[in-house]
């Protein structure tokens, strides 16, 4: 094979390779958005749902039951809890606490349903 046949089969082959890995990236960056805002929109609600905890409940546990104090590290595991009582039971807030109002409701929700 001379240098110059050489040269255009290495071209072919980096040209190959490039087209490989152009639609490599291709595929990746077009799978990736979807999955980052889904990502991105659970952190916003499990925020959200965590100043409602914070505000609402734990301000009267903190007295009443200092065991069920939520935190962001221990909210997803006392989901269920937490549906139960405000969704099923409609126990919480107890009377004496604020009560939620239909945005928190919503936003207790989208957390739960979302995890
Ligand atoms: C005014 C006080 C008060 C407020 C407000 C309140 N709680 Fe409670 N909560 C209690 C007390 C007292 C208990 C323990 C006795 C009981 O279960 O009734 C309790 C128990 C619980 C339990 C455990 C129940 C069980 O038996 O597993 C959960 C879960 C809970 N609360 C969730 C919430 C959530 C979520 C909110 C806010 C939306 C909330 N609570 C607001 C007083 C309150």
């Amino acid at each position: 094979m001379t240098v110059k046949e050489f040269l255009k089969k290495a071209r072919i082959a980096i040209i190959v390779w490039l087209a490989i890995w152009a639609s490599i990236q291709f595929a990746k960056s077009s799978q990736s958005p979807s999955y980052s805002t889904r990502s991105f929109q659970n952190n916003d609600f499990k925020k959200e749902a965590f100043n409602i905890l914070n505000n609402k409940c734990n301000s009267c546990h903190r007295k009443q039951n200092p065991f069920m104090i939520f935190t962001e590290k221990n909210m997803d595991k006392r989901a269920h809890k937490i549906k139960k009582q405000v969704f099923e039971l409609k126990r919480m807030p107890k009377e004496e606490g604020t009560p939620l109002t239909q945005d928190e409701y919503q936003t207790l929700s989208n957390w739960i349903v979302n995890l």
